[in-house]
């Protein structure tokens, strides 16, 4: 046990009872640690304040979802009803329950943005992996929660959109159709599968997500913050320790974030006031009609965050599968040919490449869809692994690092546009075509990151005092 420090004599009485908890807790060490003596680069921008704002949404989710479930009912016979009932008749039932809607498509938003900071300033690169995969980890609990959640209002689209993904796990081998009835606890989506949801949105997810926050932020503070410029800030210290790049998080950047997190709360509350459903984005129209098991929508779309991966699972056909073939087939010719193999790995490869066809060509190209739709997010955790760049940061990466990334979000947005359409031919191509793009910019990366001409990285940050 650590010693007992006595306050100083003259200490007030605020002073002492600080006194009295630090000899018990270690209040005011993790206090320095992670605010008061947290020395983040000075040179952060626009971008870094999404981070701040992801907790700021968390909170605002987990405070009104308390209060929703106060009056919500988990019954397929009432919970339509009781949402309604939560809209019309509860005080203040209605922005409560449009912070949580709206709350969950700002979360998407700033956690898209805050990932895209992470991939353009290479912050899942050594040593913050763990910081991105505890990241990764919480953008599938982000998911899953969402997923749930939306089942709760139990109107036509939380019904059918929840009946097409769920029917999604049955197309894998052997085990889907167990595994889809597992799922629902039914034939189809009913009562148990919104009993179980719900129990998963409002207290098993959320943990889980806690956790891995936690262990996001802990991780990040062991191995400090990355910045614009990529620069290590620990590498140059002043005699006391404490990085030259470096400012205390508080006051600078609590003031910082309090800032940006007064004009998050300004366009989130205009859209809460003013346009709650987004144009249909944030809350779908036909969710508006309680669920009927007998009456399946014309069009079926997930809700906005969750199209790009949808569009993918679509655009997973026949043809796909027999283009993903091909290019198998002559990445096989290739490695043989130029690979530098000796017998036994020319043989590995050639073997490799025989069975993946056999297995594109033998499991159905749905099961292939839900396979490209989880390995969409799969891939991510893998990230710091694929990236062989000599600097981190996008600044000092050739120009044309900066077209590359720039087509990869930019059909990552189409196929999030596609995947709110109804099904069509061209659609379906373009989407072939991102899916395709998407999964090249990650499986290729190794090669590409490593080529071009890098500017040399400086050894302290850049910064202009303004
Ligand atoms: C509930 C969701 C999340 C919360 C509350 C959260 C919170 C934070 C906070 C407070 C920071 C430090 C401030 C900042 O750099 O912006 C941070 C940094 C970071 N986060 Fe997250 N995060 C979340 C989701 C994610 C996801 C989904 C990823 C990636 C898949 C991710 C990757 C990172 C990385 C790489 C950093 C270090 C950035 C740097 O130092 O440049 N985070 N996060």
């Amino acid at each position: 046990m650590a010693v007992y420090k006595e306050a100083p004599a003259n200490a007030t009485a605020p002073q002492k009872l600080l006194n009295w908890v630090d000899n018990r807790f270690p209040l005011s060490k993790l206090y320095n640690e992670h605010v008061g003596e947290y020395y983040a680069p000075k040179n952060f921008n626009f971008f870094y304040i999404f981070g701040s704002l992801a907790m700021l949404v968390l909170v605002i989710q987990i405070t009104t979802g308390i209060f929703l479930v106060m009056h919500y009912k988990p019954d397929a016979s009432l919970a339509f009803a009781s949402v309604e009932y939560i809209m019309r008749d509860v005080p203040g039932g209605w922005i409560i329950r449009y912070m949580h809607s709206t709350g969950a498509s700002a979360f998407f938003i700033v956690v898209y943005l805050h990932m895209f900071r992470g991939l353009i300033y290479g912050s899942y690169r050594k040593p913050r992996e763990l910081v991105w995969i505890f990241g990764c980890g919480i953008f599938l609990c982000l998911m899953a929660e969402a997923f749930m959640g939306y089942l709760l209002p139990w109107g036509q689209m939380s019904y059918w959109g929840a009946q097409v993904i769920v029917n999604l796990f049955a197309a894998v081998p052997f085990v889907g159709p167990d595994l889809a009835l597992l799922i629902r606890g039914d034939y189809v989506v009913g009562d148990a599968t919104l009993n179980r949801f719900f129990s998963f949105h409002v207290i098993a997810v959320p943990l889980v997500l806690l956790g891995l926050v936690a262990a996001h932020i802990i991780a990040l503070h062991e191995v400090g913050s990355n910045n614009p410029d990529g620069v290590e800030i620990k590498a140059k210290k002043n005699e006391k320790g404490v990085p030259l790049d470096g400012i205390p998080f508080h006051p600078f950047y609590t003031v910082h974030d309090i800032f940006a997190a007064s004009v998050f709360l300004l366009i989130f509350s205009a859209v809460v006031f003013f346009a709650p459903e987004g144009g249909g984005y944030f809350l779908e129209y036909n969710n508006y009609i309680e669920a009927n098991p007998l009456k399946t929508p014309a069009h079926i779309a997930p809700v906005w965050y969750f199209t790009p991966f949808y569009s993918m699972l679509r655009a997973t056909n026949d043809l796909l599968v027999n283009v993903l073939c091909v290019i198998l087939a002559a990445a096989g010719v290739m490695g043989l040919v130029k690979g530098g193999f000796n017998a036994m790995g020319k043989i590995a490869l050639a073997i490799g490449v025989i069975v993946a066809v056999f297995l594109l060509k033998t499991f159905d190209a749905k099961f292939w869809g839900v396979v490209v739709m989880g390995g969409a997010v799969i891939i991510l955790f893998f990230l710091p692994w694929l990236d062989r760049s000599q600097v981190k940061s996008i600044r000092y990466r050739p120009d044309w690092h900066k077209y590359v990334y720039g087509v990869f979000v930019f059909f990552f947005l189409v196929l999030g546009y596609l995947g709110a359409q109804p099904p069509s031919d061209v659609g379906n191509y373009v989407s072939q075509v991102g899916t395709l793009l998407y999964f090249g910019f990650f499986l290729l990366m190794p090669w590409w990151s490593r080529l071009g001409h890098f500017r040399p990285v400086p050894d302290r940050v850049t910064f202009a005092a303004h």
